[in-house]
């Protein structure tokens, strides 16, 4: 059987370009795959005078075309501003790799959701944000939704992880359904931290377990 990737995709993924972490990102997120279950991480830092993005990494727990694409769209936003990087496609990513399986397509647009998850947060963190919406239990509960359960390989809401959201005076309180002292609490507390504490009128995250 031949290989459903073309060259140029089968080269990025050898070679990805920009891997890793920046220790001083000024915005960084993770997405998650619903589809799949797979993960991408995007750190950045950007010129706080121009908005410019200056350096860009990724990681990803995906598959080659998750890779691929993690490379081509970390090329495409760096030195793009972020108004600029935020508007490029899955579409746009997967042409400029010459093509990626129509089964495939999901794979690229969590690489591209990374990227805009990442510009997101440095722009709650930097009060960039213009649409402001208060934060209430389903923004919350949305924002759950991209926090995977490593257990299942899918997301902390459809696996019942969350029991119980409370939004009070700018505090979060969450009680997430697992025992403290499990092997994959510490990263999911994390996870949910780096989620919800940029939300504008959030004050204070406080996470806790049902054992
Ligand atoms: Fe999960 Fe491609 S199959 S990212």
């Amino acid at each position: 059987m031949a290989f459903p990737y073309n060259d140029k995709v089968l080269e990025h993924f050898r070679n990805p370009r920009n891997v890793g972490r920046l220790e001083d990102a000024d915005g960084k997120a993770t997405e998650g795959s619903p589809a799949c279950g797979d993960m991408v991480s995007v750190n950045i830092k950007v010129d706080p005078a121009t908005h410019k993005i200056t350096d860009i990494k990724f990681e990803s727990y995906g598959c080659a075309s998750n890779i691929a694409t993690g490379s081509i769209i970390t090329e495409m936003a760096k030195g793009k501003t972020l108004e600029e990087a935020k508007k490029i496609t899955w579409k746009e990513a997967s042409e400029e790799l010459g093509g990626l399986p129509a089964i495939k397509v999901h794979c690229s647009v969590l690489a591209v959701e990374g990227l805009r998850a990442a510009i997101q947060n440095y722009e709650e963190k930097h009060g960039l944000v213009t649409n402001r919406v208060d934060t209430t239990e389903d923004v919350v509960l949305k924002r759950l939704k991209k926090v995977m359960n490593p257990l299942k390989g899918l997301d902390m809401v459809a696996t019942n992880l969350v029991k119980e959201i409370e939004v009070k005076d700018g505090v979060v309180r969450l009680v997430i359904d697992m025992p403290e002292d499990h092997q994959f609490s510490a990263a999911i507390k994390e996870e949910v931290r780096e989620k919800i504490e940029p939300l504008w009128d959030v004050k204070k995250v406080q996470i806790g377990f049902t054992e």
